[in-house]
């Protein structure tokens, strides 16, 4: 049944929704958060926890520290702004956050009472800058990948084990993620009036029907995505500090 939407002076939360429409901002409000406090905590931390042969934390990928001479503080204070800016202006993510911590709005018919709605004019214009993150995480996953290879090299020789797993998941899901941008399906098919006349069974008509297949699920990357990348840093964090033991498989 359709609900009428509330009046912009409607109290903030005002709502005649029975449905639990508050589950969804919540859960991403607290998980994000965690993500948040975790990830500013390890950012912090010294790099000997950065790394467990053969496996390195994407927090620290790449290690720029290692040619920028003196650089006294943690590697991941030099990286860890580009993955957050792009997930903060990830078009996904500022949905989800509008919603669950910005409450503007709330969710649809829900009252967000007299609040001066800016749109993406004030503060928030930080986010039309979502296009060139993306050129400088394009990159990053290139850096990924080589932790990738890494990550079955031990001492020369192909190898197995659950660090590899766990670093394979972060770079493929960050992969996808990256690849289901909706800014990376606008750079590939914008400028094209036709796709039709100009296009159709050209390489560049695949690849943007292959990245707006994957647009679909963009929001389920973002999250799988970000769960890998914060568990593949508690890993080798873990093995690291001898919590954890890796487990070899051959
Ligand atoms: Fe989400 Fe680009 S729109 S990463």
């Amino acid at each position: 049944m359709a609900l009428p939407a509330p009046a912009a002076h409607d109290r903030f939360g005002q709502t005649r929704r029975i449905d639990g429409w508050w589950i969804n901002p919540s859960a991403f409000a607290a998980t994000f958060l965690v993500f948040v406090v975790y990830s500013t905590w390890a950012a912090f931390q010294p790099r000997e926890f950065a790394h467990f042969a053969p496996y390195t934390s994407p927090f620290f990928s790449p290690d720029l520290t290692r040619i920028i001479p003196g650089f006294k503080w943690s590697p991941a204070l030099l990286i860890m702004w580009i993955p957050a800016g792009f997930r903060f202006t990830c078009y996904y993510g500022r949905k989800a956050y509008y919603r669950s911590l910005v409450f503007s709005p709330h969710a649809c018919a829900v009252g967000k009472g007299d609040r001066n709605y800016k749109g993406e004019t004030g503060l928030l214009i930080v986010n039309n800058l979502h296009r060139y993150f993306l050129y400088i995480v394009i990159v990053l996953v290139v850096f990924h990948w080589i932790h990738f290879f890494d990550a079955f090299d031990f001492n020369g020789k192909f190898g197995m084990g659950l660090g590899s797993l766990v670093v394979a998941l972060d770079t493929i899901t960050l992969t996808l993620y990256v690849m289901s941008c909706h800014s990376l399906r606008h750079l590939i098919g914008g400028n094209v009036d036709c796709y039709h006349c100009a296009c159709a069974g050209k390489p560049r008509h695949n690849v943007w029907k292959a990245v707006s297949f994957l647009n679909q699920y963009h929001n389920a990357f973002f999250w799988i995505s970000l769960a890998a990348v914060g568990f593949a840093d508690i890993y080798v964090r873990m093995c690291a500090m001898g919590i954890w033991k890796d487990v070899r498989f051959f």
